[in-house]
């Protein structure tokens, strides 16, 4: 199975950013704990960050060509991009949208995806876990389709 991972903008840093609501683990290192994750089931991560939009809405064109699912948190873009929304749909790979922070906890900009609806399900508030228990989720889904 393959699966992509999206980063999207800021999540570059990690670490260093906001820590008190981010954490403390920087973006490599989350990216190491999943892919460590991933090997158990002999998941193969293609691993993607950017701050530009269309960098991320071409690697999900991309990836129907080659993967099975989509893990993404989109940052920002999480409450404002229709095209990344559009993009996710067009693919019609199964995704999981996930959050470092509970974003319903937080400033009410944040309380609204536009990614959700198209998505498997969300994971928001865990810290770096939240991706692992995202990833956790989409190859459960997956595999269950098999
Ligand atoms: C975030 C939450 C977003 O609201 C924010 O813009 C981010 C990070 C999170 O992981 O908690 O950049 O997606």
């Amino acid at each position: 199975m393959r699966i992509l991972v999206l980063h999207g903008p800021n999540l570059n840093l990690l670490g260093q950013r906001e820590p008190e609501i981010y954490g403390r683990w920087t973006l490599a290192e989350i990216d190491e704990a999943l892919v460590a994750q991933a090997h158990h089931t002999r998941t193969e991560l293609r691993v993607l960050q950017s701050n530009h939009e269309g960098v991320l809405i071409d690697a999900i064109h991309d990836a129907r060509l080659w993967g099975q699912g989509i893990l993404i948190n989109p940052g920002a873009l999480t409450h404002t991009s229709y095209a990344l929304r559009d993009a996710i749909a067009a693919v019609g790979l199964p995704a999981v949208e996930v959050h470092l922070s509970n974003v319903y906890a937080r400033e009410e900009f944040r309380h609204r995806s536009v990614i959700a609806p198209v998505c498997l399900g969300q994971i928001s508030g865990f810290g770096q876990r939240s991706y692992l228990l995202g990833l956790q989720a989409l190859i459960e889904h997956l595999l269950a389709l098999a």
